[in-house]
């Protein structure tokens, strides 16, 4: 009888034992697994801003052709449409670029964005403010008839970005 009390309170305890540490064990894991989930779910995020500016830039690069298309064909009010789209997208680059974004957080083959741009915010949103006081002035010439005025210097300005802050592309996903 004393030994079946022992060896039951032994194995209750053992039970009381393994029940918390399994407890204890698959709550950490709830723990882990949550923070696995958020970190990746915060990756997905800074993914999904990426493919956004980018798509940004590429309107920007499209519209800047039409521009300039426009322009040669002295076609005013297709130069000042195009600028104004321009003016519009350069008022959304500085909310496509969250902290923790750059190349060296993603990775060279996700983004071309360097590190300078969250060092030197202030001249980056500045030179995003250039192409828009541009696009701007080229949108105002067009809208008083002159076609051609200022078609240039936007050009200048996405080279004003892209040489501090825009890195090298980097090769080909084999995926
Ligand atoms: C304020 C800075 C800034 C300005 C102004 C700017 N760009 Fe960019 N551009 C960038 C950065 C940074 C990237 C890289 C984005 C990334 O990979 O996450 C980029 C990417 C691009 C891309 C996407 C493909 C690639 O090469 O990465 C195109 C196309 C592009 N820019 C064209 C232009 C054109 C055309 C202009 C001017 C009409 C312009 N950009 C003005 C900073 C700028």
């Amino acid at each position: 009888m004393k030994i079946w009390i022992k060896s039951t309170l032994i194995a209750g305890m053992a039970v009381a034992i393994l029940g918390t540490g399994t407890t204890l064990t698959s709550s950490a894991l709830a723990e882990d697994v949550k923070a696995n989930t958020q970190l990746a779910a915060h990756h997905g995020n800074k993914m999904a801003v990426v493919k956004a500016r980018v798509k940004n830039f590429r309107a920007i690069s499209k519209a800047h052709k039409a521009m300039k298309k426009a322009a040669k064909a002295g076609n005013a009010d297709a130069v000042a449409a195009a600028a104004n789209d321009i003016a519009e997208k350069s008022d959304k680059i500085a909310g496509l670029f969250p902290k923790g974004s750059s190349r060296a957080d993603l990775g060279k083959k996700v983004t071309r964005a360097k590190a300078a741009i969250w060092k030197d915010w202030s001249k980056f949103v500045a030179a995003a403010n250039n192409m828009k006081n541009a696009a701007l002035a080229v949108a105002s010439a067009a809208k008083a008839g002159n076609a051609k005025a200022g078609a240039k210097g936007i050009g200048k300005t996405c080279g004003g970005c892209h040489k501090p802050f825009r890195g090298k592309k980097a090769k080909k996903k084999k995926s």
